[in-house]
This record gives structure tokens, C-alpha cells and sequence, in this order.
């Protein structure tokens, strides 16, 4: 599919459907398109008229136009009121478009929508994104097919002329995206420590980053206690993915961006049971999988901004070989952990790569993982919860997600609350009481951060839609991936 800035004028565009945004209260048809209606025999004044159309944000409605026109058919969306048009509403109604034009069997689909804020690039971006994001379709674990209508070829953004760039950034970033979803919704027997890491070999062959997989051994050395405990059932063996972008010229700021990466969460010998949801845990490796998405759209992008992509990754498993409930690790600080809950397994793979990542001098950390079940039974499934003890990396990140239309909300870090994670035997348990859950999770893992300033965001809820929802499907959503490209560009 093509996406391609056009001038041509509304009257003059040619192809199989025509979109046109209409703000709402405002349907009367003025100027080119009370023209452009005459065209069409007064068929769109009609078509209001008779679904009673009032502009309401997202609400689409379409028609077929007489023959001898230079289009097929019509859709007309609703804005909403001109002055809550927000970026993010541009985006998901270049979706809804799409998605009406992909049913309707358009193959040539002309957009035409007003520019938001003066800002035809942020516009062209926002349009380019919502249309491809809400198309995506991932058919590899089919034997045939499902979809065999006609497929959009191209899709003019009209009045959008110029915009190469912005359509270029906004398919860097869809490429990301669209990574991340694969990786996420990829089952465990396919998606494993091992080829993730391959992934992200190829991420490094294909834009020349720089990589660095750690295998047991080398992880043994650096005594990553907590994360090989993790890793230790498994017949996988781990994986601690480095992958290194720097640009060519000075790096005006160093960044890491840490993953969680288990590409299966049984829970270990607290295993999951029954109605846990451990057939969906999968999902375990999403914080990776935005990592490395990002990493992908990052090394095309190519800023002034030396990033670091980092995963410990394993499997959660249960053999004879698996860790005990109750078993005391030392992590590459040296800080030594009652694995009080095998289940509670994220933080503790996370505590090395925060190490690790920690040691590298950098100006931030931020790490996206799927950790706490509290978490989406606090912000529910479309928001991902922000920890951290810095005002200014959080006001960033905040900002990144806005304009990226990902929503995220700050939880507070509760000293207090780390009195939960007490134990007896060790410097501290890894579960603490299942009140507050998200957030002694983030207590944890800040005691493997010493001065680097550090976010963390937990993704369990918005990682993966139940049903579909605008521009994210359904399915895996590739969560992350637009928040981190925006705040590495910030
Ligand atoms: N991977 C899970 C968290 C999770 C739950 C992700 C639901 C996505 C959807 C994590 O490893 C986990 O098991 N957390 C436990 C922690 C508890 C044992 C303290 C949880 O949330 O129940
Ligand atoms: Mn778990
Ligand atoms: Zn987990």
C-alpha cells in the first residue's frame, strides 16, 4: 500500500472512494463541496439528510455516486466539534475511514480532512499512521488466507501536498509497530529467548546497530542471580539482548530502553491456575517486543541520540530443575531476594537488566513491562500505569504518549509501601501484599537503579485488545513502540 501527499483538488480527485471529514453541527455543504454534491445529483445533501448525520467524532457514513463520476463512492466522517479535534482524533478517524473503505473494496481511496493545528506534517503523520495501523492484518499462523476481497492499493492525502517526510516518519514507526504486534501475538513455541534474539540480530544486520547477546555463561560472570533463577527451568536457554544504536555525529543524550522478555509465563511452581489467563501469557514478552520495536524504527529514523535496547530474556517454567518457592537469589548488585512467589518473576529478570543498564552512564532509563496483574485491575486495559521518582522524565514520557495517542497514567511510588517486601531471611522478598501490587513492584525495582534517572511503565493492560478498538484491532497492539520513538525524539 502506498500513501502518497496529493494536491489535486476534491472536484478533480479521481478514484474508487472519497473521503471527506465534516465537523460536527456543521454538515452543510459550502464551497467545493456544495460542487461537488451538484456533481453528484445533490446525493450527498441526501445521504445527511436521511442517516440523520451530525459529525459526531468517528461516525461514518457512505454512498455509491452515479455512474459517470470520476468516484465510485462516498464516505463522510464525522470530526466531532473543531475545537476538540485533538492529533489523536485525526488518527483514529484516518482509521475508521479506512476500515469502511477496506469493507466497501476500495482499492484507490482518496482522504481529505482538515489540518490539525496548523500542522500539515503532524496531520499527513497522524493519517498515514491511523490508515495502516488500522489495516494491519496478520495472517502467518493461518494455513490460507480468511480476507480475499480487493486489498488498498493507494491512498491520496489530499491537501496534504509537500508531506513526503511525514509519511516517510509515519512508516518508520508503523514498521515498529507492526514488529512489536507480531512478536507479541506470536505463540510461545514460536516466539522464544532464542529467537527473539535473532530478531534483534537481524534488527542490527539490517540498519547496522550494534549487538551484544549474553548467553548463561556471561550472564554467570556478571552475576545475574535473579535473572538466571528465572531462567533456570527452562530448556531454553536465556538470552540478555544488548542492542546498540549511536549516531554518527555526537549523541546529544544516552538512553535505555529495557524490555521485559518472557516469552512464557507458567508462573514457575506458583504456577497459574485455572482461569489465571496462563494460555494468554504469550503477552509475557510485550515489553520486549516494544523495545524491540522501537529499536527498529529508531535505527531508521536515525537521531542524534545514542539508545540502548536491553532484555533479559527467558521462559518461566517448572521442571526439576526450577527455583523453590521460598529460594534467596543475588543479583548483579549484590542485593539478595526471598523468591517468596515464583509468579512474580518479571521484577526479577528486570533487576539485572536495570543493573546492567544502570552501569552504562546513561541520562535515562525507561523499561515497559507486562508486570502486574494490579496494574490493569487499577488503570483497566487501555492505560499502562507510569512509576517513577523523577518529575522531569515523567512530564517526557507523558507528553511522548500523549501526542502518540497511548495512554498512560502516573501511580505514586510509596516508600512506605517497600515495608511490604520486608523479609526475614533476605534484603528483600520479591511479592509483597497483594493490596498496592503495581506499585511495591515498582518499589523493587528501584532498588536496582542507583542514580540513573529511570521510568518504569506497566503495559499488562493495553499490550493486547480482547475485542477491536479503533486503530488497535484486536489482538496484540504493539503498545509502546509510538510513545518511545517520540520520547527518544524529545
Ligand atoms: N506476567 C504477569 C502479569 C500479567 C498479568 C501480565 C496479567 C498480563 C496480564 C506477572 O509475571 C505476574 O504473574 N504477576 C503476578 C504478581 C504477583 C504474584 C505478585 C500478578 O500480577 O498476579
Ligand atoms: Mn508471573
Ligand atoms: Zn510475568
Amino acid at each position: 500500500m502506498t500513501i502518497r501527499p496529493n494536491e489535486t483538488p476534491l472536484l478533480e480527485w479521481a478514484g474508487d472512494t472519497l473521503a471527506i471529514g465534516l465537523f460536527e453541527d456543521a454538515v452543510e455543504l459550502t464551497g467545493d463541496l456544495a460542487a461537488l454534491d451538484e456533481k453528484f445529483a445533490g446525493i450527498l445533501k441526501e445521504l445527511i439528510a436521511e442517516e440523520e448525520f451530525t459529525g459526531k467524532t468517528n461516525s461514518t457514513i457512505f454512498t455509491r455516486v452515479g455512474a459517470g463520476n470520476l468516484v465510485r463512492k462516498v464516505i463522510l466522517v464525522g470530526l466531532g466539534k473543531p475545537e476538540a479535534l485533538k492529533l489523536d482524533t485525526v488518527r483514529r478517524i484516518a482509521a475508521a475511514v479506512a476500515k469502511v473503505a477496506k469493507k466497501q473494496k476500495t482499492k484507490t481511496l482518496g482522504i481529505s480532512l482538515p489540518v490539525w493545528n496548523n500542522d500539515p506534517a503532524a496531520t499527513a503523520q497522524a493519517i498515514a499512521e491511523g490508515t495502516q495501523l488500522a489495516l494491519y492484518q496478520d495472517t502467518r499462523f493461518k494455513s490460507e488466507p480468511e480476507d480475499k476481497g480487493p486489498q488498498i492499493e493507494t491512498i491520496d492525502l489530499l491537501g496534504l501536498g509537500g508531506q513526503e517526510a511525514a509519511i516517510t516518519r509515519a512508516n518508520q514507526i508503523v514498521s515498529g509497530v507492526f514488529l512489536a504486534r507480531q512478536l507479541v501475538a506470536a505463540p510461545a513455541n514460536a516466539v522464544t529467548p532464542i529467537t527473539l534474539a535473532e530478531t534483534a540480530q537481524a534488527i542490527a544486520t539490517d540498519y547496522g546497530l550494534q549487538i551484544e547477546i549474553l548467553e548463561r555463561e556471561d550472564c554467570e560472570k556478571l552475576g545475574m542471580g535473579a535473572f538466571l533463577g528465572v531462567a533456570q527451568a527452562s530448556d531454553l536457554p536465556p538470552k540478555f539482548i544488548h542492542l546498540t544504536y549511536k549516531p554518527e555525529t555526537t549523541a546529544k543524550r544516552k538512553l535505555a530502553i529495557i524490555g521485559k522478555g518472557l516469552t512464557f509465563d507458567s508462573g514457575g511452581l506458583n504456577i497459574k491456575g485455572a482461569g489465571s489467563g496462563i494460555e494468554t501469557m504469550k503477552i509475557d514478552m510485550g515489553g520486549a517486543a516494544a523495545t524491540l520495536g522501537a529499536a527498529k524504527a529508531i535505527a531508521q529514523i536515525k537521531p542524534d541520540v545514542e539508545v540502548h535496547f536491553i532484555s533479559a530474556a527467558t521462559e518461566n517454567m517448572i521442571s526439576g530443575r526450577a527455583m523453590h518457592p521460598g529460594d534467596v537469589l543475588t543479583a548483579s548488585n549484590g542485593k539478595t531476594i526471598e523468591v517468596n512467589n515464583t509468579d512474580a518473576e518479571g521484577r526479577l529478570t528486570l533487576a539485572d537488566a536495570l543493573v546492567f543498564a544502570d552501569k552504562l552512564g546513561l541520562d535515562a532509563i525507561v523499561d515497559l513491562a507486562t508486570l502486574t496483574g494490579a496494574c490493569v485491575v487499577a488503570l483497566g486495559n487501555d492505560i499502562a500505569g507510569l512509576f517513577t521518582p523523577d518529575d522531569a522524565v515523567a512530564s517526557q514520557l507523558e507528553k511522548a504518549a500523549e501526542s502518540a495517542g497511548e495512554k498512560i497514567w502516573r501511580l505514586p511510588m510509596e516508600d512506605k509501601y517497600f515495608e511490604g517486601l520486608k523479609s526475614g531471611i533476605a534484603d528483600m522478598k520479591n511479592t509483597g501484599p497483594r493490596p498496592g501490587g503495581s506499585i511495591t513492584a515498582s518499589l523493587f525495582l528501584k532498588q536496582f537503579v542507583k542514580e540513573t534517572p529511570w521510568a518504569h511503565l506497566d503495559i499488562a493492560g493495553p499490550v493486547w485488545e480482547d475485542k477491536e478498538n479503533g486503530y488497535n484491532g484486536s489482538g496484540a497492539t504493539g503498545f509502546g513502540v509510538r510513545t518511545l520513538v517520540n520520547w527518544v525524539l524529545s
